[in-house]
């Protein structure tokens, strides 16, 4: 093989490196615009997704939990930046349940976003109160640096204990 060869064949070899390095990544800890945390796993087989979110909002006037999330996702063997789904059912606070339907962006540098679109449904009395059970909106999230499983969560997931004072 010639020089140019050479130089073809490291040409291609880096960019196969720099496409797969690229590839997006759920699982880790994530954080959007309203100061939800939420931390993605993947699990071994079929692409799917589990993990925890605590919302950073609600609508409600309870106090907020930290809950399950289930989806699932392309996966990084089969797309390099996946499309995914998850719901929550806010099941600790709320009669709510969310899904969220997304894309993870890589931008140059290699920072990651999960931009999604949610919709939310909340328990009403009766079919004729549909048109107000319904939210819709959209959450960037980044990737947020995490030091262990459960740790930022646990940490941020407030104590919804009444002080003793206030306790019956
Ligand atoms: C509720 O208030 O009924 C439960 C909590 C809902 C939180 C919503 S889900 C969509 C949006 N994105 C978030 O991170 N939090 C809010």
């Amino acid at each position: 093989m010639g020089n140019s060869g050479l130089a073809l064949l490291a040409l291609a070899l880096v960019t196969l490196g720099t496409t797969a390095h690229r590839k997006c990544q759920l699982p880790g800890l994530w954080q959007n615009e309203l100061g939800s945390l939420m931390e993605i796993h993947e699990r071994s087989k079929d692409q799917e997704l589990v993990g925890r979110y605590l919302t950073g909002v609600t609508a409600t006037t309870n106090c907020i939990q930290q809950v399950l999330l289930q989806g699932s996702w392309h996966g990084p063997a089969r797309r390099v930046l996946p499309t995914f789904g998850f719901i929550v059912t806010w099941e600790k606070f709320s009669n709510s349940t969310t899904a969220f339907v997304g894309q993870c962006f890589m931008d140059e540098s290699g920072q990651e976003t999960l931009r999604t679109t949610w919709l939310l449904w909340e328990e009403v009395e009766s079919p004729k109160d549909d048109w107000k059970a319904i939210r819709v909106g959209t959450n960037v999230f980044t990737r947020r640096p995490n030091p262990g499983p459960g740790h930022i969560l646990d940490i941020m997931t407030p104590s919804c204990e009444l002080p003793p004072s206030e306790a019956q």
